[in-house]
């Protein structure tokens, strides 16, 4: 589905079916009704168990607990980059009744599973009472929004289509700044690997090879013909599709994979330690990178890192939004209501985001708090300029089957290395996505 954004006149394809208003009354949480208002504790999960994103959710912890002193935090967050643990743990709780308070959920498709399969509660009460309908931008609002009813609350916004790079890597290399276009990129690649005996690519676990598949179908097809293949009917078997994943296919012989053990940082931290020159990570990488030692790196911008926007996506934001869930069966619903209001509050977003190494999603966050990368990634944002996409492995275009099924294909692309069987498996995987 196409939506329109008035106000910056961007277009995005959204994967979340909004059917009417926004906000309708009587509908949702209440912060003064329902059944079990029971604020003693808050049990909150997540899969931010690294440096950055760990000190983020720590720092609205803390914002939390002074504004709630009667109300127990419990952190359930389950390690594993992108919720590969957490989400398979959320899934069987949730099927047995067993709901943590408020979980972390994707914006968009992702989130949409949990809606039609009656987990999660409608918002647009808490959504009223707060004020929140005015301070979040319109496309983002599309995609928490199901037949006319608000579901979550976003809490940032990252990017996925980021070039983090080692300059000095580049210089030996003899390429001459970040590629701009994939042809761009397998060409530095290939001096890379000629010319310096250091890791042309890091990769980590396999969903890090599953997010440079998306970096490099959006690299290659351009904005348009990649949110196009999250619409009904799209054409994965076609031509273009043929030349995106060959070039996938040829930029993943200049990888290596850190152990998967080591997840996304293993393959982040090799380029800010001088062994890789190439990492197309998210900008949580980023706050891992700049966190203050010994949790994170300590490493400075331009000096021991470099950013550039993902090769051929120069324009174009592909964006992710984390955000929080009132479950249905919540035991402490009283204790979620509060954590969302942190999560919807200003403050909140503003203690979390710069240790993350996201945006808020907020749209009267403080701007001078956003610095570095962080700076160029809000002006970025609101740029009236900007064209979007949405991520399909964190959760914007492809609900949790679609992702699961593309998840399958790249596992097998990485024992086969065919490129045919590949994109048979991801006509088959659009196919049978039931989205
Ligand atoms: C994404 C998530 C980010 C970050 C990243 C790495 O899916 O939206 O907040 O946690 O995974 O784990």
């Amino acid at each position: 589905m196409r939506v329109r954004n008035p106000k910056r006149r961007l277009t995005v394809y959204a994967a979340v079916a909004m059917t009417g208003a926004l906000a309708l009354s009587g509908c949702g949480a209440n912060e003064d009704e329902g059944s079990n208002n029971d604020k003693s504790e808050v049990e909150v999960f997540s899969w931010w168990t690294g440096p950055g994103e760990a000190d983020g959710l720590k720092a609205m912890q803390a914002d939390f607990e002074k504004k709630n002193p009667g109300t127990k935090f419990t952190n359930a967050a389950i390690a594993g980059g992108s919720g590969t643990q957490a989400k398979a743990v959320l899934a069987s709780r949730l099927q047995n009744n067993k709901p943590p308070d408020s979980f972390q959920g994707h914006a968009g498709a992702e989130l949409l599973d949990y809606i039609k399969a009656g987990q999660i509660e409608p918002l647009d009460d808490f959504f009223k009472q707060n004020n929140l309908n005015s301070v979040y931008p319109k496309q983002l609002l599309d995609q928490i929004t199901y037949k006319g009813h608000i579901y979550s609350v976003p809490v940032n916004i990252h990017r996925s289509n980021v070039l983090w790079y080692n300059p000095e890597i580049l210089e030996d290399a003899g390429v001459d700044g970040p590629p701009t276009s994939i042809a761009e990129f397998i060409t530095a690649l290939k001096a890379v690997d000629a010319e310096t005996g250091k890791v042309p690519l890091s990769l980590g676990a396999q969903w890090t090879a599953d997010h440079l598949l998306e970096n490099v179908l959006l690299g290659s097809l351009g904005t348009d013909a990649y949110n196009a293949l999250w619409e009904p009917g799209a054409d994965w078997g076609g031509a273009a599709v043929t030349k995106a994943l060959n070039e996938f296919a040829e930029i993943m012989k200049y990888t290596t994979m850190e152990a998967a053990s080591t997840d996304w940082q293993g393959a982040a931290k090799a380029v800010v330690d001088d062994k890789a020159a190439f990492n197309i990570m998210g900008d949580w990488a980023y706050g891992y990178f700049v966190g203050a030692a010994p949790n994170g790196l300590g490493k400075k911008l331009d000096t021991d890192f470099k950013y550039a926007p993902a090769p051929g996506t120069e324009g174009t934001y592909m964006w992710l939004s984390d955000s929080f869930t009132l479950p249905k069966g919540a035991p402490h619903r009283g204790g979620a209501l509060a954590w969302l209001k942190e999560v919807s509050s200003k403050e909140g977003q503003d203690l979390f985001n710069p240790k993350k190494g996201s945006i808020p999603a907020r749209t009267d966050a403080d701007k001078s708090l956003y610095k570095g990368y962080l700076q160029y990634a809000f002006e970025r944002w609101n740029s009236p300029d900007i064209k979007l996409a949405g991520s399909f492995w964190h959760g914007v275009t492809a609900n949790n089957k679609w992702h699961t099924d593309i998840d399958t294909a790249v596992g097998l692309f990485l024992q086969n290395k065919d490129v045919g069987k590949l994109q048979e498996a991801l006509v088959n995987a659009a196919e049978n996505s039931g989205q």
